[in-house]
């Protein structure tokens, strides 16, 4: 049985501070109230080795939001992935549309830094998504397919059994604008087909693919209860202890 996963991706918000004051928080509340599902909190890199003691690694997890796509050497600026597994970080997100947009990741580059991911022991949570030109062309099958295939399909199957999918609509991220749950589900199947050809049935049953733009605890639990939908990844709302529980509880 594929897990459920409810997954926080705070992108730049909150100082050292204050992200060690809604870890601990979050840390309580689900201690108080175990969640049904996995919980995982994506920090910024400078987070990690604060929040990972902070956490009860048995109810959250905790993940990067990036890695670097070469392993060491000198690249002012950059962290690699073994870093990132030496915070006690168990996760890194790769592929998010903001890094595909703003910052020019390529489904190569992104290739690169999900080898480094797993090659260091990290399970990689992979956003692919299309953007609403794309969906208004009715192209989105097509874009989530190459995003799929540029990167992820030189994995083993050993390999692509440390991938979470998660299906980012960019034109519902940050947007109020949630995808419906038919149109979350229908794409998800279609992920789960391709996934199915290229590295056969039981890896697609297995793997766990997030809806993620603009979830929230008032529709977490429609999209949830779609049967190719495992969970979510939460940006704006994994910013508050409660909002992101909220989400949690909708696997109750
Ligand atoms: P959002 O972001 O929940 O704020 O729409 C989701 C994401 O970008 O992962």
């Amino acid at each position: 049985m594929r897990k459920k996963i409810v997954a926080g991706n705070w992108k730049m918000n909150k100082n050292l501070q204050e992200g060690i004051e809604l870890a601990k928080e979050l840390n309580t509340m689900l201690s108080a109230d175990k969640p049904n599902c996995d919980v995982v909190i994506c920090t910024p890199f400078i987070h990690l080795a604060s929040v990972a003691p902070l956490l009860d690694s048995q109810l959250i997890g905790l993940g990067a939001e990036n890695c670097a796509d070469k392993a060491s050497g000198a690249y002012t600026g950059e962290v690699s992935a073994e870093m990132v597994k030496s915070t006690g970080a168990q996760y890194v997100i790769l592929g998010h549309s903001e890094r595909r947009a703003y910052y020019h990741e390529t489904n190569e580059i992104l290739k690169e830094k999900i080898n480094l991911a797993l090659a260091n022991g990290l399970k990689v949570i992979f956003c692919i998504g299309e953007v609403l030109e794309e969906r208004e062309a009715g192209k989105q099958n097509e874009v989530v397919k190459a995003q799929l295939e540029g990167s992820l399909f030189d994995l083993t199957g050993d390999e692509f059994s440390n991938i979470i999918l998660a299906y980012e609509p960019v034109w519902a991220i940050g947007t109020g604008k949630t995808a419906t749950s038919d149109q979350a589900e229908e794409m998800h199947a279609f992920i789960r087909g391709v996934i199915a050809e290229k590295f056969g049935k039981d890896a697609a049953e297995n793997v766990s693919i997030l809806y993620g733009g603009s979830c929230k605890p008032s529709n977490a639990k429609e999209l949830f209860a779609k049967p190719d939908v495992d969970g979510g990844l939460i940006g704006g709302a994994a910013l508050k202890a409660a909002d992101f529980k909220g989400i949690i509880d909708a696997w109750k």
